[in-house]
Parts: structure tokens; C-alpha cells; sequence
């Protein structure tokens, strides 16, 4: 399987912190947001993986994160998203990196206290189709929302005003290679963007999506609140880990 973190899109919600330079550049606690979804990756087992930037700074990627050598990597590689297309545009650079392997994508701005490890392990064993994390969250309504029946994930709605559910999708999605198909037939949303739940909502009609609750704490950082949250749960876990 293939890591593809996502860091593209110009992370106008923090400006003007955001005026030069790229979100995923900015500190969470001690390290550059980027750090973290690299990690969250490699503790799957995942070595082989794509940054997708754009934006500004573009090129400071390379100089942060070179050859990827601190991570115990022996190379990373990088893709470049021309504008703000959406996640789903975003995803489709990685179209020849996947190469007909499945993916495991972690958007560039998302945190998480626990290994995703177990449900990469699952989704290996799956073989096909997709798989999304929940979390539950108090603000439903910043994020795709999954719409619960009998157990079953029926719909994820995209920042709904009224949620019909306690749980966010976070930003850690495993798909096969027919992702890659799906992203073709997208049409761009309300905000002019391709949307990864439209991507998540092609699999649930296609019968092939499988879902897990994730425990422990996951944010994002894409807001003034989250990343100062992002930062104080890092540095509170740090101090835990150190006891
Ligand atoms: O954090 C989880 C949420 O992320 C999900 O619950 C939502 O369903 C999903 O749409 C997304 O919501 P946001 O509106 O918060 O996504 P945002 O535009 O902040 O983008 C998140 C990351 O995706 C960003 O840090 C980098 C990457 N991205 C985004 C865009 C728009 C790109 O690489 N390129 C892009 O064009």
C-alpha cells in the first residue's frame, strides 16, 4: 500500500499567517504540521509516500523534509497541485505513484493521539473497495458527517448545519486503485472544489465502504482553535510519553 499525505489548498482560514507561507509549515507544538501525518503513516508500516503541495512555499517542502532521512525513509516524493482544486483534485495527481496499488491518504492538516495501524491491517485484508475513520467530535458540523442506519454508513454529508450524527470522517481514507476512476466522474461542489465525500459517497453506493470508529483524540489544525488545541494535545501527550 501507498502513503500519500495531502498538503495542498492555500489554508486561507489562517491568515494572514498563511500570507507566506504554506499551512503545513506552520508549528504544532515542536514540529511542522507536516510532521505528523508523515508519522501517522510510517506507524502504519507505510514507507512509500507522496507529498502533494501547491500553494505557497511550495519548494520549503523539499528543503524541510528532503529525502525524508529523519523519518528513516530512504526517499519521499512530491507532486504539485496547481490552485485549490479540492482534496479529490488533489488525490488525482497521485494517480501515477499509486500505480494500481491501494492508498492510504492522510490529509496534511490532521492529528491523531493513536496508531492507525489496526485499521490499516484491516483494510489490507479487505482487498478492495474503501475504508473511512470516525471520531467522535463535539462540532459535527466543520466536517463530513456520516449518516448512521442499522449500523450502516448510508451518506456523509459535508458540513451539514444539522448533523445527524456525533461523529466527523476525519481525514485518513484507504481506497483501492478504483479511486483514481471515481475522481474522473466529480463534478466540482458549491465551494468550487472536487470533494473527497463525494468520493466516499461513490463507494457507499457502490456497497463497498467499511468504517471504524478510532479512539483517542484527533483534530485538525486548519483553524486559530484547532491548531492552538492541535499544539496543547501534542505537548500534553509529550509530557505523558516522557513520564
Ligand atoms: O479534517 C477532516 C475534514 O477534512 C473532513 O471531515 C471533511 O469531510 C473534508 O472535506 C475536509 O474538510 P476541510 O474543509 O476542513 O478541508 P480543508 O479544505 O481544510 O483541507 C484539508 C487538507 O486537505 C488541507 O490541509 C490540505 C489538503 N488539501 C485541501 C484542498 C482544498 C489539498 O491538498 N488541496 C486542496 O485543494
Amino acid at each position: 500500500m501507498k502513503g500519500i499525505v495531502l498538503a495542498g489548498g492555500l489554508g486561507s482560514r489562517l491568515a494572514p499567517l498563511t500570507r507566506v507561507t504554506n499551512k503545513h509549515l506552520l508549528p504544532v507544538f515542536d514540529e511542522p504540521m507536516v510532521h505528523y501525518p508523515i508519522r501517522t503513516l510510517i506507524g502504519a508500516g507505510i514507507t512509500e509516500i507522496l507529498i502533494v503541495t501547491g500553494g505557497n512555499s511550495a519548494g520549503d517542502f523539499l528543503k524541510l523534509l528532503r529525502n525524508g532521512k529523519e523519518f528513516g525513509l530512504h526517499r519521499l516524493h512530491y507532486a504539485y497541485q496547481e490552485g485549490e482544486g479540492g482534496i479529490a483534485a488533489a488525490l488525482s495527481l497521485a494517480e501515477h505513484f499509486a500505480d494500481g496499488e491501494p492508498v492510504c491518504v492522510v490529509l496534511g492538516d490532521n492529528i491523531l493521539e493513536e496508531s492507525i495501524a489496526p485499521f490499516v491491517k484491516k483494510f489490507r485484508h479487505q482487498g478492495t473497495g474503501a475504508k473511512i475513520l470516525l471520531s467522535e467530535v463535539p462540532d459535527p458540523q466543520r466536517f463530513g458527517v456520516p449518516v448512521l442506519e442499522d449500523g450502516q454508513v448510508v451518506r456523509i454529508e459535508e458540513k451539514p448545519s444539522e448533523p445527524k450524527s456525533q461523529y466527523a470522517v476525519i481525514g485518513v481514507y484507504m481506497y483501492d486503485n478504483r479511486v483514481f476512476d471515481i475522481i474522473k466522474t466529480l463534478k466540482p461542489s458549491g465551494r468550487g472544489e472536487l470533494e473527497i465525500t463525494d468520493v466516499n459517497n461513490a463507494y457507499i453506493e457502490a456497497g463497498d465502504l467499511s468504517w471504524d470508529v478510532i479512539e483517542g483524540w484527533w483534530t485538525d489544525a486548519g483553524t486559530f482553535d484547532s491548531l492552538l488545541k492541535a499544539s496543547n494535545l501534542v505537548a500534553e501527550l509529550r509530557d505523558r510519553r516522557t513520564v
